[in-house]
């Protein structure tokens, strides 16, 4: 019996086949195009990309593996979270999705504060309007493009809309829907009353699910553009984040991750809704029935090193140094790389700033700097922003036993052991780290009957391969670092471009 995991993220989609011991059989990624960026803050993608990717992808991972299509017993969603694909009664997309980073609905949060009252919002959903989360892209249609938003049916995240194509069957999982400010968090159920009050009609929201349970089944259309094999069951899923942290095993309280990928988070399961009453901290629905989570995000956490990448280190002949050459520059400046500092606000920021609008800057250059500083300093700007979330799960009373490192901040030795020093903390890293795509896999196992549920699913899955210890001299050093940034954020937010 295998199962088969898709995730759908910004960069890519990614699939990913594991056997009942959580083996992971094959995986194989396909680039999506870059997102459009037409004017600052927007981001949009062609959801009929994301279709063209994952196709590939699993028919990649059904050729590595050389399984038949029948030894799949089910199947599993996961992707980049908010972004808001709209539907006619067709089912044909009406606009490029307006994913998770686009900012541009800031003023239609200030509306729904205004209308409801941010406390109220707050109270209803768990967490205040943010221009990440998929309701606001929604009103930002409405006022902009009030023809296309009369035609719309339907509403699906990416990966929701991904199923859609396995399956004709419009569904979305309660972890996932936490990001559209539309789910009543605490009770698990949409809520009326948000819905009510910003005038989107309970008709377009899909039937909601619990992570492990199936939601559908692959049609005879999708089994023929995927060499799958008609009728396998399709799970409900997760975002990316709580798939994520179910393929770390990140379930209980005291477990957290950092996962730096293209945004940075981290990510504490909890055993009941815990909210910020400032809402600087995500309060989500997790992927296990019963439990939930917080997390805090970077906006621009992998996303500042490919800026960095493709803007800085490229230079006048357009030819970017690679990662594994910018990390080898990055080794060789000093820890606090010589007092150069980056905020990394490409994107504004979400935690704990709530601000779509600052911007991101070096700061402390002199003539001495060279790229290395720069390199490094991008590394530890990131690292510091993630710890802004540790201060605020401090401030919480959110507990932090054991700390996993994901993504790509988790692949190379020097920006795990800055993680390490900057959080001031061990951290652990683990055996196989496929991302979302791998948790997906295991929601698919438990909702296949191979596993009784998801923590018996991640207890004979997922092992700790080697735990970094944070250095004595250089926690002391980032520590003072850290009083340095905090002051950085302020200065940025006086300067409006
Ligand atoms: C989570 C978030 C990102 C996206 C893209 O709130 O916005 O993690 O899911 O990865």
């Amino acid at each position: 019996m295998l199962f088969l995991g898709i995730d759908v993220g910004t960069g890519g989609s990614r699939a990913v086949l594991i056997d009942q011991a959580g083996k992971v059989v094959a995986s194989h990624a396909t680039e999506h195009a870059p997102f459009q960026s037409k004017f600052p803050g927007w981001a949009e993608q062609d959801p009929e990309d994301w279709w063209r990717a994952s196709q590939q992808s699993i028919r990649a991972v059904l050729a590595a593996s050389a399984c038949a299509p029948a030894d799949i017993a089910a199947i599993g969603l996961t992707g980049q979270m908010h972004g808001a694909v709209l539907l006619d009664a067709e089912g044909k997309v009406l606009r490029p999705s307006l994913i998770w980073c686009d900012t541009r609905s800031a003023p239609q949060c200030d509306w729904l504060h205004a209308k409801l009252g941010r406390e109220r919002v707050i109270e209803l959903t768990c967490n205040p309007a943010l221009p990440n989360f998929t309701l606001t892209k929604i009103l930002w249609v409405r006022e902009h493009e009030p023809q296309i938003f009369a035609r719309i049916a339907h509403i699906l995240c990416p990966k929701d809309y991904v199923r859609f194509r396995l399956s004709g069957v419009c569904a979305m999982d309660v972890q996932e829907a936490s990001g559209t400010l539309l789910l009543d968090v605490t009770h698990r159920r949409w809520s009326i009353p948000m819905a009510e009050a910003s005038g989107v009609p309970m008709q377009w929201l899909p039937q909601l699910f619990e992570s492990a349970d199936i939601c559908a089944t692959l049609s005879s259309a999708a089994a023929a553009a995927t060499g799958l094999l008609a009728g396998t069951p399709i799970v409900a899923g997760a975002g990316d984040q709580g798939a994520g942290a179910v393929g770390m095993g990140i379930l209980k309280p005291g477990s957290v991750s950092a996962t730096i990928g293209t945004s940075g988070v981290v990510f504490a399961a909890t055993d009941a809704p815990i909210r910020d009453p400032l809402g600087r901290l995500h309060t989500f629905c997790h992927a296990v029935p019963g439990r939930w989570h917080v997390m805090g995000v970077t906006q621009a956490a992998g996303l500042s090193l490919r800026w960095f990448r493709d803007v800085i280190s490229a230079g006048a002949q357009n030819q970017p140094a690679s990662y594994e050459q910018l990390m080898a520059l990055a080794a060789e400046a000093p820890a606090g790389s010589d007092g150069v500092f980056w905020a990394p606000y490409l994107f504004g920021e979400r935690t704990p700033h709530l601000d779509p609008d600052v911007r991101a800057a070096f700061v402390g250059l002199n003539a001495s700097h060279r790229q290395p500083h720069l390199v490094r300093a991008v590394l530890e700007g990131v690292a510091y922003s993630l710890r802004d979330t540790f201060t605020l799960f401090a401030d919480l009373g959110i507990p932090v036993r054991d700390i996993r490192l994901g993504g790509g901040g988790a692949r190379g030795p020097l920006w795990r052991q800055i993680q390490a020093d900057i959080y001031g903390r061990p951290v652990e890293l683990l055996v196989a780290e496929e991302g979302g795509a791998y948790g997906a896999a295991l929601l698919a196992g438990v909702g296949a009957g191979a596993w009784p549920n998801v923590d018996t699913a991640c207890e004979s899955s997922i092992r700790v391969a080697e735990t970094i210890q944070p250095g004595h001299a250089a926690v002391a050093a980032y520590n003072r670092g850290y009083q340095t940034y905090r002051k950085l954020y302020p200065a940025l937010a006086s300067l409006r471009v």
